[in-house]
């Protein structure tokens, strides 16, 4: 008789099959603390960063991965409507679409414009343009094309305000700073004021040195979005900015003090990626005091005076004469219009998602198009296939772009009317109600093509504006005798 009876066998194999196991956990506890250690020790805090540190190297030095990421914002790409293309140089949109040029006439942007890069040429692609090489700008062009959190602040250190560089950007001192310089430097000649800056877009600009925390330092979004928090518009995909209003709002809404961490995933990009007017005339603002949407922002322009009390304009086309308004990418406030920010997602989802590397979950510093990234930029909330998902996204930006192409062709034919109709005698003061249709008709055209999604960001909304753009040029071709 075998001495490994049934039962002694059925104890002999649970005992190997316990031990296994046994091994198993332990050798895997033994993985998960390292990688838990690993994680913890993810900054090396080779370097001390304080709030006089610009250079992004030397965050790179504690933070290397994200700095990797950041750097390859070099890396050219493109998509059907994203990108600037993969050749050394950037794709015109006015070779692209000749249409544009009749539509800015006049304007520095019929001279130069072109598809934007990655967040690595911003300095570089402003210094190059022939709208700073071939016409007088100002300092305040800066604002979003370059680390200017420090340089503001030395600025403003010089122009007299209290206190040192060590001060917390969140203190008193530092904040006067910060504002005295932004002041100082927007009104310097562009060729001045890009002395004071070395660097694009910088980890300090979007992180606090101590802790690391997201943080807002651009002063044109923070005089902006406390204009914003003071209107009556409702602002549901930014709680914070209610729950401001139902206090006692002893001091301006602050989106570094009241902000969540998952509004600032937003307002960071903010900063740079809005409307704006950046020009001789007045500092650099955001024209939020009535809300985002395309028609509050029209009526806050149309109200604002120049210091010589003439109504605000862009530019006067050079083809009719009306005084009109250009719209620089509004990606702020076409997403806030959109279903996506009302669902609580944020710029930061999309552009930046969450990559492994090893144990560690990394934000992607390579901010770029999410249509190269479907997988961490969309899947992680859309069960759907990624080919379903980027024919979702296809759809919505060729029905954009063709009611686009609309749009353009009623304004051109507009202009031309309006040309032939001067030819003819008629007078600018005979014009005038044509000129502001026009002025209606470009301000939401260009609202559009200006933003930078093709729609995607708020399709509905950017359906809705281009309609209002072809009835605004039929109609002042209607009104034309
Ligand atoms: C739900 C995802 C999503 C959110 C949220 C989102 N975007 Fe986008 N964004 C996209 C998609 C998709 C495109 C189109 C990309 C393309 O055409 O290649 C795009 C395009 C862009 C582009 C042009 C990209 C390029 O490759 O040229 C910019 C700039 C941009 N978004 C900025 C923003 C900003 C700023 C916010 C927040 C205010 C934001 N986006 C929120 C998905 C998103
Ligand atoms: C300091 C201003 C600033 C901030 C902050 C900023 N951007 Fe940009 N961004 C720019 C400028 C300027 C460009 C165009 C650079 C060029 O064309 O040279 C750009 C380009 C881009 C592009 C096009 C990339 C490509 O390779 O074509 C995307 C996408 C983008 N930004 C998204 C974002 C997102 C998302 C955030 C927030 C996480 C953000 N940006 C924050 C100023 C900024
Ligand atoms: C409020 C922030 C902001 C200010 C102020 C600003 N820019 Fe930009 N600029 C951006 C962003 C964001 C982009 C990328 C999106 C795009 O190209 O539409 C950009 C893109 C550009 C580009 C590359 C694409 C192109 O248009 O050829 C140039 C050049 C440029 N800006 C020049 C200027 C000049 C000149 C000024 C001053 C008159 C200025 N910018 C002021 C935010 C700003
Ligand atoms: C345009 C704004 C912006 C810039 C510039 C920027 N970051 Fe970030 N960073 C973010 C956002 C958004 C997150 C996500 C934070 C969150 O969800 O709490 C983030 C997260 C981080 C984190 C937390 C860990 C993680 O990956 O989520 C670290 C560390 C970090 N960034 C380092 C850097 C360094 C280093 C630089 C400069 C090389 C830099 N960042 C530049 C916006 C920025
Ligand atoms: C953090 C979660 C999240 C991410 C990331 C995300 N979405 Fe969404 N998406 C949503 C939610 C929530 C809705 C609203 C749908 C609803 O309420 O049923 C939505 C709606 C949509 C819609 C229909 C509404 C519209 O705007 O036309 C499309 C298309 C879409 N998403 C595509 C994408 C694509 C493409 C990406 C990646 C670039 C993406 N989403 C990333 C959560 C997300």
């Amino acid at each position: 008789m075998s001495l490994l009876t049934r039962p002694v066998l059925r104890s002999v194999l649970i005992a190997v099959v316990a031990a296994g196991c046994t091994a198993l956990v332990m050798a895997l506890s033994a993985n998960v603390s390292e990688r838990q250690a690993e994680a913890k020790t993810s900054n090396f805090n080779v370097v001390p960063l304080t709030e006089a540190t610009v250079d992004s190297a030397e965050w790179g030095k504690n933070f290397p991965r994200q700095f990797d990421g950041y750097q390859r914002t070099a890396e050219r790409y493109s998509t059907r409507f994203g990108g600037s293309g993969s050749e050394g140089m950037a794709v015109s949109r006015l070779t692209e679409d000749p249409r544009l040029v009749d539509i800015f006439a006049g304007y520095a942007f019929s001279i130069d414009f072109n598809q934007r890069q990655g967040h690595a040429y911003m300095l570089d692609d402003q210094r190059a343009t022939k709208r700073v090489t071939e016409r007088p700008q100002p300092g305040a062009c800066l604002h979003c094309h370059a680390s200017t959190t420090v340089a503001y602040r030395e600025a403003g250190l010089k122009q007299g305000a209290t206190g040192t560089m060590a001060d917390p950007l969140q203190s008193a001192p530092a904040r006067e700073q910060l504002m005295k310089g932004f002041e100082a430097v927007g009104k310097l000649p562009y060729a001045e004021a890009t002395k004071l800056v070395q660097h694009p877009v910088s980890c300090i600009d979007c992180h606090d040195p101590a802790g690391m925390g997201l943080r807002v330092t651009k002063p044109g979004f923070l005089v902006g979005v406390a204009a914003l928090a003071r209107s009556d518009e409702p602002t549901p995909h930014l709680p914070s900015i209610e729950k401001w209003r139902k206090g006692n709002r002893a001091r301006d809404y602050e989106p570094n003090l009241d902000a969540s961490r998952q509004e600032l995933r937003s307002m960071v990009c903010g900063q740079c990626h809005v409307e704006y007017y950046c020009g001789p005339k007045m500092t650099l603002t955001y024209p939020w005091g009535k809300g985002l949407k395309v028609e509050q922002i029209e009526a806050t322009w149309n109200e604002t005076k120049f210091p010589d009390g003439h109504r605000f304009f862009d530019w006067k086309h050079e083809k009719t004469g009306a005084e009109v308004l250009k719209a620089q990418h509004p990606e702020f406030e076409m997403w806030s219009q959109g279903l996506h920010a009302r669902s609580g997602v944020s710029c930061a989802d999309c552009h930046m998602p969450y990559v492994r590397e090893g144990a560690m979950k990394v934000s992607s510093h390579h901010v770029r198009s999410p249509l190269l990234d479907v997988t961490r930029s969309c899947q992680t909330c859309h069960r759907f296939p990624e080919a379903e998902l980027l024919s979702r996204v296809s759809i919505i930006q060729e029905r954009t772009h063709a009611l686009m192409g609309r749009a353009e062709d009623a304004l051109v034919q507009l202009i031309k009317a309006i040309e032939a109709a001067k030819k003819n005698g008629l007078t600018d003061e005979q014009l005038g109600p044509v000129f502001e249709l026009q002025r209606k008709a470009q301000w939401r055209l260009d609202f559009v093509n200006a933003e930078n999604s093709m729609g995607f960001h708020a399709s509905q909304e950017a359906a809705r504006i281009l309609a209002e753009s072809i009835d605004y040029s039929r109609q002042g071709e209607l009104a034309l005798p």
